[in-house]
């Protein structure tokens, strides 16, 4: 079993693998391809819960896939993001929201979107025992105020403020750092700097390791992001798929003689 330590100790030797997952089959499969870390991101809010961003996206939402998740696996750490809002308001829904994904939905750690507003946050999770993962750079949450979802970090000012606070968040106790939509010689920057591990997306080369969200990476997604690749094309597949059993259907091909079972008693029963 993966644990925070285990990424720790490869921050630098070993590329980290991490995927989003939001469902028990496709955790399944993610486990198989001996991922070390599967995130149920609150990106479920565009990939598979029909929002079109991830600000409606609940607790109850997150904790529901995180349990399907961990049901799932045994292998990989199960890190549960923590909706918009859900943290950072107040300690005590802070504390009492990322414990119902320790306590109930058997998460092994949980990712906040950061700012300076989570320094706090980040340090009292810790302490009573809750592994946080700390998200920089572009966090969709802000996408309100960031104006879309802009490449961040991108001149010197942004630049050092982002330094600064993945320093802060190391010192408060994350265990690892995800860096998003950021230029790569700032994430290899924030990597040299920091002894916690940097997990990058559209952060370049020189992070720790690298995350993508599951349905960019099956060719599953309408729309990806420019820094993803896609590495299969499932939509495709199950388009086919479904295509076939409409036809097999329609031409009586379905159900064929074996998927179907005959009674001989019957006749005499009825
Ligand atoms: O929600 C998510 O999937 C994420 C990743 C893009 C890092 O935050």
């Amino acid at each position: 079993m993966t644990t925070t330590r285990d990424l720790r100790e490869a921050a630098g030797t070993e590329p980290i693998t991490m995927l989003t997952a939001y469902d028990a089959s496709t955790a399944a499969v993610v486990e198989e391809a001996e991922i070390d870390v599967i995130l149920v991101g609150d990106s479920m809010g565009n990939t598979v819960l029909g929002y079109d961003s991830t600000l409606p996206v609940t607790v109850e939402e997150v904790q529901s896939r995180t349990a399907a998740v961990a049901r799932a696996t045994t292998e990989p750490l199960v890190v549960a993001d923590m909706p918009f809002l859900s943290f950072g308001v107040s300690e005590a829904d802070s504390v009492e929201n990322a414990g119902r994904m320790l306590k109930e939905a058997d998460a092994d750690a949980v990712k906040l979107e950061c700012g300076p507003h989570t320094v706090e946050t980040t340090e009292r999770l810790v302490e009573v025992g809750v592994p946080v993962m700390a998200h920089l750079g572009l966090t969709p949450q802000h996408v309100n105020q960031l104006g879309g979802y802009r490449r961040q970090g991108t001149d010197e000012a942004a630049a050092r403020e982002l330094l600064e606070l993945a320093e802060a968040h190391e010192e408060a106790g994350a265990f690892a750092l995800v860096l998003e939509h950021v230029p790569a010689n700032l994430a290899e920057q924030v990597t040299a700097a920091l002894e916690t591990p940097t997990i990058g997306i559209g952060a370049g080369p020189e992070t720790d390791g690298q995350v993508l969200v599951i349905t960019d990476v099956l060719g599953l997604s309408e729309r990806a992001p420019p820094f993803a690749e896609q590495f299969g094309d499932v939509r495709e597949e199950m388009a086919d798929a479904v295509e076939s059993f409409r036809t097999a259907v329609e031409e009586r091909e379905f159900p064929a003689e074996e998927h179907s079972h005959h009674e001989s008693e019957l006749d005499d029963i009825y």
